[in-house]
């Protein structure tokens, strides 16, 4: 494959040096079995490399399994990746295997190697040497065939010097080097990125694509781009769904661009880097609820503007269209407030009564504008659907069991 497919294949956007210089190395190490380091900042797009990677090689079809070394608590990592015996802790109820004895024979992708606790660091160690591990709980000396790839948006050479990482460790897994340069470096991209970006959210929010004047353009391509490409793809998403107009000029882009001083890391990624995914998952949950509710409310105007014009409901034609949408839930089930209430619940000129149900519908919508109100909400109706599950009632939120953990407490939703 050339740079071109692999691009295309992985959806890869950017054609500057560093990154296709990033993209021949990952092809042409992929075939070796050699460990490989990537480095970039966050948001450079460094996931994508060891996908390449795996892809590229003879391992193939074997499986591959990523690992955010960052998310697993302490506790508990050296079971997740090695496995443990039955009884090797409280809770251990039966044998489990690890990631390495699953991924036998395939890639193994350690994402934010740097936070990986020292011990870890110990057994990671003796399996790039020796393929050999010990589950937790045993003294059974296992194999597993692996290659890995692992990632870091730390200066790994900081880390050694306070000793939190492995001197040995940082050689054996930095065999091949491959850097991805940030984007501010890859000032060709910018442009091209946003460009995808911004079509990428017009279709999946079913409205033209934004545009951006000279002015605009001049001022991406001067930004910083502290959070690199992650940043990017959320301004873009931001102004997509905020924004009236679809051209967007310069005053109005500046709005979106946090002024940081120095190299100081955006606010949304400070000291909240394993919160990163959690963040933009429940940001892309609030636009979503954002941009429904807009809707409805132009609907609605609309309604009352026509109702006001013609002096009535036509219970038939765009009228009937409209309401019925507005009591529409997501999933396409009807929530109407009392079970009398029809979808199409109006007949011909306006009576006293519609005007109720008018109001009504004006103070439902001022309650929901409240984002928290319709976060807590959502939450109650997954809490609910799963009985109070949780992890369940993530998955379907679409955000970590720990974020939402947080927010029941947060909100104090009880259940
Ligand atoms: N060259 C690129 N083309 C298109 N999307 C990209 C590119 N690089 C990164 N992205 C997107 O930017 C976001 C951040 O990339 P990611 O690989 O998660 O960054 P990190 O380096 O922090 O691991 C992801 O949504 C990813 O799909
Ligand atoms: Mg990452």
């Amino acid at each position: 494959m050339d740079l071109q497919q692999i691009k295309q294949r992985f959806g890869i956007i950017g054609n500057s040096f560093g990154l296709n210089r990033a993209i021949d190395v990952a092809v042409q190490v992929a075939p070796t079995d050699l460990s490989v380091l990537i480095t970039g900042e966050s948001g450079t797009g460094k996931e994508v490399m060891p996908q390449i990677i795996h892809q590229s090689s003879a391992r193939k079809h074997g499986s591959y399994i990523a690992v955010n070394c960052g998310a697993i608590p302490e506790g508990t990592i050296d079971s997740e990746l090695f496995g443990h015996e039955k009884g090797a802790f409280t809770g251990a109820l039966s044998d489990r295997k690890g990631y390495f004895e699953e991924a036998n024979g395939g890639t193994i992708f350690l994402d934010e190697i740097g936070e990986l606790p020292l011990n870890t660091q110990v057994r990671l160690l003796r399996v790039l040497e020796a393929g050999e591990f010990i589950k937790v709980g045993s003294s059974k000396v296992l194999k597993t065939d692996v290659r890995v790839v692992a990632a870091t948006n730390v200066k790994m050479e900081q880390a050694i010097k306070e000793g939190k990482f492995r001197e040995d460790l940082f050689y054996r897994l930095n065999s091949v080097p491959i850097s991805i340069p940030p984007l501010r470096e890859r000032a060709d991209d910018i442009y091209l990125l946003f460009r995808k970006f911004a079509n990428d959210f017009a279709t999946r929010y079913r409205m033209p694509a934004i545009r951006l004047t000279d002015d605009a353009k001049e001022m991406l391509l001067r930004y910083r781009w502290p959070g690199n490409i992650r940043q990017l793809k959320n301004i873009t998403e931001q102004i997509s769904v905020i924004e009236q107009q679809r051209e967007i000029n310069g005053e109005a882009i500046t709005k979106y661009l946090p002024y940081h001083s120095g190299d100081n890391l955006p606010a949304i990624i400070t000291d909240h880097k394993k919160e990163e995914s959690d963040f933009s998952n429940e940001r892309e949950i609030l636009y979503k609820v954002l941009f429904d509710m807009k809707n409805d409310m132009n609907d609605l105007k609309k309604l009352v503007l026509d109702m006001m014009e013609n002096g009535g409901v036509n219970a038939q034609g765009e009228h009937a269209q409209i309401i019925q949408k507005l009591y529409q839930s997501e999933d396409g089930d009807f929530v109407p407030n009392n079970n009398n209430v029809q979808p199409m619940p109006y007949s011909q000129p306006v009576h006293k009564e519609h005007h109720e149900s008018i109001q009504d519908t004006e103070e439902f919508v001022e309650e929901s504008l409240s984002l928290a109100d319709k976060e807590i909400e959502l939450i109650k109706k997954a809490l609910d659907k799963y009985n109070g599950r949780r992890k369940q009632a993530a998955v379907e939120l679409g955000i970590s069991e720990r974020t939402l953990y947080r927010k029941i407490k947060e909100y104090q939703i009880e259940r």
